[in-house]
């Protein structure tokens, strides 16, 4: 395993874009922030999607506008097209996260595009961020299941994500959308990617549906990935994945990581109160059994 790990923390994007209460934006603001304090270095603070398709993040530009940008810290958002890059740029974002899955129904529920439709609109967000300086991460998708056509073909993973780094993505975050898949799944995935798109290059991106995303974290850690998404207090799920629960939590993750004696630069008590500081937020327990126990330890 490699001795640090970089977390991407994704509850600001992927956790709220699955709530269905309406949420403050001076509260998303004041998420970001309180995650930029411990430590996370990657923070996904919203999403320029169309707000009919996900109204939940129709503020990003005001919420991107809000934050207290920390020195040293990356806020990626997730741009679909040229019109999401227009809007994210207008804001001044500087790193972007452009997404399509491995899975043609999926992809046309969520983005209204084939496989190779998205992947020929991403080609002049591409070109104009390698214009404009911006950081481009890619996203695959339904990488272990796919709600809509169940079973999903490894050579078309890594088809996609291969599609994706040759663009120009500095990354690859391969995503278990809806939570099916299973360390020994989870290992052969990462191995068939990682024979044509270098294991530096990927990180990996857990759903918490069957219990199993932890575990197929650390199955991956030993296959030598480096890169975790995760999301503080376990929220997420995509409004367009049937069956999609909550995120990996970034608590349990960084706890994880901590007692095998990796190194995340993350204050996990801090982290831990912010989670509980959402979960409070959105009316409910936190989804971070490493959250829980601290507040009783
Ligand atoms: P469409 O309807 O095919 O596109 O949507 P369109 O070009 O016909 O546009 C429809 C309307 O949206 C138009 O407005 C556009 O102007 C507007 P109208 O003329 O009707 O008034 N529009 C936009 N407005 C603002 N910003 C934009 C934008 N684009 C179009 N960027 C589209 C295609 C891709 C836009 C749509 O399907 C979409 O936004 N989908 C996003 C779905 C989404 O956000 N899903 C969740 C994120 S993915 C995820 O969670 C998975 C992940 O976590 C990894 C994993 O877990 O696997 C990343
Ligand atoms: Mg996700």
């Amino acid at each position: 395993m490699k001795p640090t790990v970089r977390i991407v923390e994704v509850g600001p994007r992927d956790g709220l874009q699955n709530e269905t209460a309406t949420i403050a934006t001076a509260d998303k603001i004041a998420l970001i922030d309180r995650l930029s304090a411990t430590g996370l270095t990657s923070i996904e603070a919203t999403s320029f999607v169309s707000p009919k398709w996900v109204p939940q993040l129709a503020d990003a530009a005001d919420v991107y506008a809000g934050i207290a940008r920390r020195p040293g810290v990356h806020y990626p958002v997730l741009v679909p097209n040229e019109q999401g890059y227009e809007r994210a740029r207008a804001v001044g974002v500087e790193e972007i996260a452009v997404f399509t899955a491995a899975s043609e129904a999926f992809n046309r529920r969520n983005i209204n595009a084939s496989i190779d439709e998205s992947l020929a609109r991403f080609a002049p967000v591409m070109a104009r961020a390698a214009a404009d300086g911006v950081r481009v991460r890619g996203y695959v998708s339904t990488v272990l299941g796919c709600p809509y056509q169940r079973d999903v073909p490894l050579a078309d993973v890594v088809r996609v994500a291969s599609a994706l780094r040759e663009m120009g993505c500095y990354e690859v975050s391969l995503g278990d959308t809806i939570g099916v898949g299973t360390p020994g799944k989870a290992r052969a995935m990462l191995k068939a990617v990682a024979s044509e798109v270098p294991v530096e290059h990927l990180a990996v991106h857990f759903h918490d549906t069957y219990g199993q995303a932890l575990a197929n974290v650390l199955a991956c850690l030993e296959e030598g990935v480096a890169v975790v998404d995760a999301a503080v207090s376990g929220t997420g799920g995509c409004p367009y994945a049937k069956g999609a629960s909550g995120n990996v939590a970034t608590e349990d993750v960084v706890y994880m990581l901590h007692g095998l004696g990796l190194h995340t630069g993350v204050d996990l008590p801090a982290l831990a109160d912010t989670g509980r500081w959402l979960a409070a937020l959105l009316g409910r327990e936190s989804g971070s059994k490493v959250g829980r126990a601290l507040a009783t330890a």
